[in-house]
């Protein structure tokens, strides 16, 4: 069996605003990834995406608070820390995040060396200005980066060059969970793609252990990740393989989020749009049953009452929907007629 590198059970955290509003945006989340997985975030904008990857560093800044759960990095709870032994000992070592937009937040005044030389500088002090050259050089070969960006200024490079710069600095230490917020979503397909093999470079050269990766857009995960995981409201709704969650989504979610893209298909001139009905409920209120039940086509009455849990079905798929599978896939079948 492999070695579980994260570990998040029963996760919640809130923001709590200028007028003393609790909103939270992590509400009940666990998840599991091995040695050598990744794992794909999906979901709508504000569902809680980004706030559950600063959870899982471990480290808050008001307005976001830690209410509860467990984080566990290679065998480690980390919440059980203080910020000081987090910053120091987990961020950028054990964990390590590239924000959404990370390459906007370059200085662009500043030499890339610089950059890496801080963050070693950070973890390693006693690491000399040449040894942080040297391993910064073959990490940068390695990942099919020029050595010459190392003497560049952010200004210099182009946007998708800029992305894999900021990829390459944040897990030069080599660690143990990568999550990239949105890694992609500002670039061109061919810089996209560049910053994809990038990161499967770093999983499979064994430089980073397991990976987080965060998109709105469900299909996109296929062929970058092994597993996926769909997000609303801040709770995940469903988690199976890429290909199970791309191909035969279960959550009528899921199935929105699939529909919501424009899939070609030969013949056809006029691609529709599908999109999901009504907007995502307020974090500060949400509904007391299923979150999704007021967007849902399927939910009955009782829908709204209860909350509810999700349920196991085939191998390592989950789900939180009142309906059985069968019932569901069912009703999806009889849609196409
Ligand atoms: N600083 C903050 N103070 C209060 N509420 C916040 C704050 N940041 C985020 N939120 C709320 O938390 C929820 C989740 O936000 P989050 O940024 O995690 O969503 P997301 O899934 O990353 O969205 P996107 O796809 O747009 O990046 C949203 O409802 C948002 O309004
Ligand atoms: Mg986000």
């Amino acid at each position: 069996m492999r070695n579980t590198i994260l570990e998040v059970r029963d996760l919640r955290t809130k923001y709590i605003t200028r007028f003393r509003e609790d909103i939270y945006a992590v509400d009940g989340v666990s998840l599991k990834i091995e040695e050598g997985k990744s794992l794909g975030v999906a979901g709508e904008s504000g569902c809680g995406k980004s706030t559950l990857a600063l959870s899982l560093m471990g480290y808050y800044f008001p307005p976001l608070h830690y209410t509860s759960g467990d984080i566990i990095v290679n065998g480690r709870n980390i919440t059980a820390l203080d910020p000081d032994t987090t910053r120091k000992n987990v961020l950028g070592k054990e964990v390590a995040y590239i924000p959404q937009a990370a390459m906007n937040a370059l200085n662009p005044t500043r030499r890339i060396i610089k950059f890496i030389q801080d963050v070693i500088k950070a973890h390693i002090p006693e690491m000399s200005k040449q040894e942080v050259r040297e391993l910064a050089t073959e990490r940068f070969r390695i990942l099919g980066l020029p050595e010459k960006v190392l003497d560049q200024y952010a200004v210099e490079l182009s946007g998708g060059m800029k992305q894999r710069t900021v990829i390459a600095i944040s897990t030069i230490l080599s660690p143990k969970v990568l999550i990239a917020d949105e890694p992609s979503s500002a670039l061109d397909v061919t810089s996209q793609k560049m910053v994809i093999k990038m990161l499967r470079d770093l999983m499979e050269k064994g430089y980073i252990k397991s990976m987080i990766f965060i998109t709105h857009e469900l299909p996109l995960l296929y062929n970058v990740t092994d597993d996926i995981m769909v997000m609303y409201a801040g709770q995940i709704v469903e988690r199976g393989s890429a290909k199970d969650m791309v191909f035969d989504p279960k959550h009528p979610y899921s199935k929105g989020l699939m529909g919501s893209i424009i899939v070609p298909e030969p013949g056809t001139r006029e691609l529709e749009l599908v999109a999901i009905p009504g907007t995502p409920p307020n974090l500060k209120n949400p509904p007391k049953g299923c979150r999704f039940a007021p967007r849902c086509k399927y939910a009955e009455d009782e829908c709204l009452l209860h909350e509810i849990k999700m349920k196991t079905f085939g191998e390592g798929r989950e789900y939180r929907c009142k309906f059985s599978i069968d019932y569901l896939t069912e009703k999806y079948n009889n849609g196409k007629s």
